[in-house]
């Protein structure tokens, strides 16, 4: 049976139904429900026919999470539980490693108790770090801008060693590059609370009218129209992706890294068209300064996904933004 931990998430909860699409008829899924909502559940239920075992645990809590592995056969666990904040990173900067980090290591330890084998564990393209030019491919030495990131290299690192000590051991670092867009249906999507960090919630906010105006963050980047360009994917596609890489590593043990992205470049103006466009809402922005840390171009060499795994992305802009905005206007 299949552990998603932080399966009531963004990502988490699109891949759950990805995984009950493939033929898992009952999931485990564990979330402290930090930066989620119980009812996601149910929204899945509604899209896909499965039996879900949730428990609100902490995956910290090292005594409730051997309660889960001892009630239920878990074979797979598929992680991720994490906070993922880049600014309230740098601010907290323990809470970060302490969740990330420990969280992980906890959960490592009661796989090796019971047995467990098989991790795929959600990575980052910030892994990449300033150091690298794009298209970013696996073999590319890693490093982070901040703890957020950090935690990602460290959580790779741990794993890698955790599989050279255990050759039965079977994982998939999977590096996202940036999912945006919902499930078709409306039901399951990306809403953080508060003023969004990342493009896309904050756009779906404008487009909703609880925001007034976009501020794009700087117009003087070297490239086609001076924004940002970024590996935008479906969160769809991105959750197939799991499904892909748990078949891949069911039949080969060690370590598999790989990028999920799209291999495609798209800047915010792009986004703000595309958007505006399919959801005939207008956008009003205005530049602002460029935002600290952000690099001018960030898209993935997505050819060993294709080779070794079978998958490509197969939704376009036009998806992304639709289905963000279907379930923005049922949702928000
Ligand atoms: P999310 O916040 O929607 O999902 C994470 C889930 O984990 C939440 O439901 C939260 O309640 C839960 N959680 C956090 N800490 C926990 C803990 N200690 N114990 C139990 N549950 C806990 O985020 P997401 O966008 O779905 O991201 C999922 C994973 O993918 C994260 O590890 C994130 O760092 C990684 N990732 C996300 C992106 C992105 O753009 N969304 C990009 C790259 C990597
Ligand atoms: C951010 C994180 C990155 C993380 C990724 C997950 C930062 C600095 N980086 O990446 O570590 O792995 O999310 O998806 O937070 N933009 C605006 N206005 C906004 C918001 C964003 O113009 O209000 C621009 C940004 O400058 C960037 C693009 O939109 O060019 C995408 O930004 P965002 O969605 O925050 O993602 P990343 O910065 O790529």
């Amino acid at each position: 049976m299949i552990l998603v931990t932080g399966g009531c998430g963004y990502i988490g909860s699109h891949t759950v139904v990805e995984l009950a699409k493939a033929g898992e008829k009952e999931l485990v899924i564990v979330d402290n429900l930090s930066n989620a909502k119980e009812e996601v559940l149910d929204r899945i239920r509604q899209i896909v026919p499965v039996r879900l075992h949730f428990y609100r645990v902490d995956i910290r809590d090292e005594e409730a999470l051997d309660n889960v592995f001892s009630l239920n056969p878990i074979d797979t666990v598929v992680h991720f539980a994490g906070l993922k904040a880049v600014g309230e990173s740098v601010q907290k900067p323990v809470l970060y490693y302490e969740n990330n980090i420990s969280g992980t290591l906890h959960l490592m330890k009661t796989m090796q108790k019971h047995g467990c084998k098989r991790m795929i564990f959600s990575s980052s393209a910030t892994v990449y770090g300033p150091g690298n030019e794009p298209p970013y491919t696996e073999d590319m030495p890693t490093s982070a801008t901040n703890p957020y990131g950090w935690t990602k290299v460290m959580q790779e690192q741990i794993l890698r060693d955790a599989a050279a000590a255990d050759p039965q051991l079977c994982v998939a670092l999977l590096r996202y590059f940036n999912p945006i867009g919902a499930h078709e249906s409306g039901l399951i999507g990306e809403n953080p609370n508060g003023i969004p960090n990342n493009l896309m919630p904050y756009i779906c906010k404008v487009a909703a009218g609880k925001l007034e105006k976009l501020h794009v963050f700087g117009n003087d980047y070297d490239t086609c129209d001076g924004t940002g360009v970024r590996d935008y994917i479906h969160v769809v596609d991105l959750a197939a992706g799991h499904v892909q890489a748990l078949n891949y590593i069911q039949k080969h043990p060690g370590v598999l890294t790989v990028n999920l992205g799209t291999g495609r470049g798209f800047s915010v103006l792009d986004i703000v068209k595309t958007y505006e466009k399919v959801s005939g809402r207008k956008i009003p922005y205005v530049i602002d300064p460029r935002r600290p840390g952000d690099l001018p171009i960030c898209y993935a060499n997505a050819d060993r996904a294709r080779e070794l795994l079978g998958w490509t992305a197969k939704k376009t802009l036009e998806d992304m933004c639709a289905d963000s905005w279907r379930f923005t206007e049922r949702n928000l």
